[in-house]
């Protein structure tokens, strides 16, 4: 009997010593997994079945697109892209497409540090607004949905924030105000959705910021003179949007800016000659109402892999300093009302008629003979 007694309790003690040496640190916290499983319930994926890791105590562990901070172990990452080479995809045979909406239960998950729910194509409803109340948020990728509604109104409060992409849904209102806040921002990309308004006057607050890709919304007002304070930004694109007003000569003096496309717009004034002589390869001003002449700027800085300036209204002669541009591949100037002779040489050796179509009277190669 006592040693029946005895038995017992060292096994219960032996039980107990067991547990607490259990590494329990490495499992997933309830609340953590709580969350989870309250954002799968909101989502509805039927070809892939990538739900169906979401099972079992640890989400730390082989919940698929899920990872956890080595320290903390919380939930660090959701990572579900719907365009992957993960084997799952070639199994299946086909990209993902889920529906569903993205449940408010994930600002609980307040170590989250990079979200993607990416090009799932159905997914719906509106971008939970709590989710700038998550301090840890540096990476935000919505890109490929069909999610409505408005960018969160207090983002600037993620100050960790570096990406923020909801390109490609089905967004409206405006940029919110607080967005220049966001101190730490890198790459914005806002393309393809209904986003109205104009771009706040002190956009130029961004400084990190390197790519800012705005086309395909409903913008409108000027190009705001503080852009040109990013020193670190290579690439602007406004193209396809309604901004009016003349475009900054100072963009024309940005270090590192390498691409800018505002086609698409209604752009008014003349090509300040700044842009001519900048650093930029892809400019695309197609399709505004610009006017004067093109800038007899050229010259051995003028590196162009592209020089869009068709759907203008620019008139006078094709400057003979365009000679001097050290390369110009993809140049149109067509659809403008332009006169005189095309300049013979480099880079008009190797252009297309159709670089140069309805203008008023130019001529020469390749056009009709002056
Ligand atoms: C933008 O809104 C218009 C109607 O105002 C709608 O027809 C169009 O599909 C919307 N575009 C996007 C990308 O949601
Ligand atoms: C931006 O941040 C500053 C300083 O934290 C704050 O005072 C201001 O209200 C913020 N602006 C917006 C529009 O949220
Ligand atoms: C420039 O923009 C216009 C209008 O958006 C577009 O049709 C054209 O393809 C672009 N040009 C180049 C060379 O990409």
């Amino acid at each position: 009997m006592a040693t029946t007694f005895f038995f017992y309790t060292l096994s219960a003690i032996l039980l107990l010593l067991l547990l607490s040496l259990t590494p329990v640190s490495n499992a997933c916290p309830p609340s953590d997994r709580a969350a989870l499983l309250s954002i799968k319930a909101a989502l509805h994926e039927p070809y892939l079945g990538i739900f169906n890791s979401w099972k079992g105590p640890d989400c730390c562990h082989s919940w698929y697109g899920v990872s956890c901070d080595p320290e903390t172990h919380r939930v660090a990452d959701i990572n579900l892209r719907g365009e992957s080479e993960d084997p799952i995809f070639e199994k299946a045979h086909r990209t993902g497409f889920m529906t569903g909406s993205i449940s408010p239960a994930i600002c609980k998950l307040e170590r989250l540090s990079s979200l993607t729910i990416a090009d799932w194509k159905g997914i719906s409803g509106q971008i939970p607004p709590c989710i700038a109340s998550l301090p840890f948020l540096r990476v935000l990728d919505l890109i490929g949905n069909k999610l409505s509604g408005q960018i969160p109104a207090d983002i600037g409060r993620l100050s960790r924030l570096t990406v923020l992409n909801v390109a490609d849904n089905q967004l409206t209102g405006t940029i919110p105000r607080s967005l220049t806040n966001l101190s730490s921002l890198m790459h914005l990309d806002i393309r393809g959705n209904n986003i109205s308004g104009t771009i706040p006057i002190n956009f130029g607050k961004l400084r990190m910021l390197s790519r800012a890709l705005l086309s395909k919304n409903k913008l409108n007002g000027r190009i705001p003179n503080s852009i040109s304070y990013i020193y670190r930004l290579s690439d602007l694109d406004l193209s396809l949007n309604q901004f009016s007003g003349p475009i900054p000569a100072s963009l024309g003096k940005m270090s590192v800016l390498a691409t800018l496309n505002l086609d698409g717009n209604q752009m008014s004034g003349p090509i300040p000659p700044t842009l001519i002589t900048s650093g930029i390869s892809i400019l695309n001003l197609s399709r505004n109402a610009l006017e004067g002449y093109i800038p007899d700027a050229f010259g051995p800085r003028s590196y162009f892999t592209v020089m869009d300036l068709s759907y203008n209204r620019l008139r006078g002669r094709i400057p003979k300093s365009i000679s001097s541009a050290t390369y110009i591949g993809h140049l149109d100037v067509s659809h403008n009302r332009l006169c005189g002779r095309i300049p013979a040489g480099s880079p008009f050796d190797h252009l297309e008629a159709s670089s140069f179509v309805d203008n008023a009277c130019l001529c020469g190669k390749p056009l009709r003979a002056c």
